[in-house]
């Protein structure tokens, strides 16, 4: 039976550490989440993401503006955060309307506000080995296998999906602590061999229950990165979690893996985001 990770007592650890760490600052770093519209996965996220921040002690404020904000009109938003001196990070929640072009918005935050690593400034800093600010999920990956106890060094890593927000950053970072790293996707041949020999297998594709216990080695680490809603209501990850338990040595359970270090590390960020602006 392998070892459970826990996401949550781990991501508790590291926003007490923030907690104490912005006690001591002069200032009260500023977040602020902008969120255009009103899908109800992300409207969750981000009254989180704001709760989180404010008991912390960090200054955090929503935007919310309508799903009909003209690209121009959400430009300007992000200009006068840039330009606000108490701000010192800036989330525009994704996905965005499809009349925006994402692209464009990531480019036009200030790279020192943001906090989730998506600007190309901060892409090039990770992929050239020198992170500045790092995505959330994948930064909270690396941080469970350290919590775990488990060293990249060496070790064969697989990520399986290639997504911005989460693939190729992670294994950026997997490769940046000397991982042997292969990423894996939806046209990979086979799959399930790929996965076999991997010591590291994370799963981050957004496919219920993909990953099989057969195609794990036996004592691999497995992190589950996947929230999908099961028919039944439920949520599960990407990784069938009753026959890969009884076949890894250490497994990350959906919800209470990898989901609470996502936030854990934007509070992160945002002292680091704010610590560097501010000296
Ligand atoms: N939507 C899903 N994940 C994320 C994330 O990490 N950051 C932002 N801004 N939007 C998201």
């Amino acid at each position: 039976m392998a070892r459970l990770i826990d996401g949550k007592a781990i991501a508790a650890t590291l926003r007490a550490e923030v907690a104490a760490r912005a006690a001591h600052l002069s200032y009260r770093p500023g977040l602020v989440v902008v969120l255009v519209g009103e899908d109800a996965a992300s409207s969750v996220y981000v009254r989180n993401k704001d709760r989180a921040a404010t008991a912390v002690g960090f200054d955090s404020r929503t935007i919310k503006l309508a799903a009909a904000t003209s690209e121009p009109e959400l430009l300007a938003v992000i200009e006068g955060l840039n330009n606000d001196q108490e701000v010192d990070g800036i989330l525009v929640q994704l996905p965005l309307p499809p009349h925006i072009a994402t692209e464009a918005i990531i480019r036009a935050i200030d790279p020192a506000k943001d906090v989730d690593g998506f600007h190309p400034e901060n892409v090039a800093a990770l992929a050239l080995g020198k992170p500045r600010l790092v995505p959330c999920t994948p930064r909270g990956v690396m941080l469970l296998l350290g919590a775990a106890g488990i060293d990249p060094r060496g070790a064969r890593a697989t990520v399986l999906g290639r997504s911005n927000i989460v693939g190729r950053p992670l294994a950026a970072l997997l490769l940046a602590a000397d991982a042997t790293v292969t990423i894996a996707h939806s046209r990979t041949r086979d799959l399930a061999a790929e996965c076999r020999r991997a010591d590291i297998l994370i799963a981050a594709v957004g496919r219920p229950g993909l990953v099989q216990g057969s195609w794990i080695a036996p004592g691999a680490t497995i992190i589950d990165v996947g929230i999908n809603r099961a028919p039944d209501g439920t949520l599960v990850g990407d990784v069938d979690f009753a026959s890969a338990i009884t076949v890894a040595g250490a497994i990350t359970p959906v919800p209470g893996g990898v989901g609470p270090m996502t936030i854990a590390c934007l509070l992160d960020n945002t002292l680091l985001a704010a610590a560097a602006r501010r000296g």
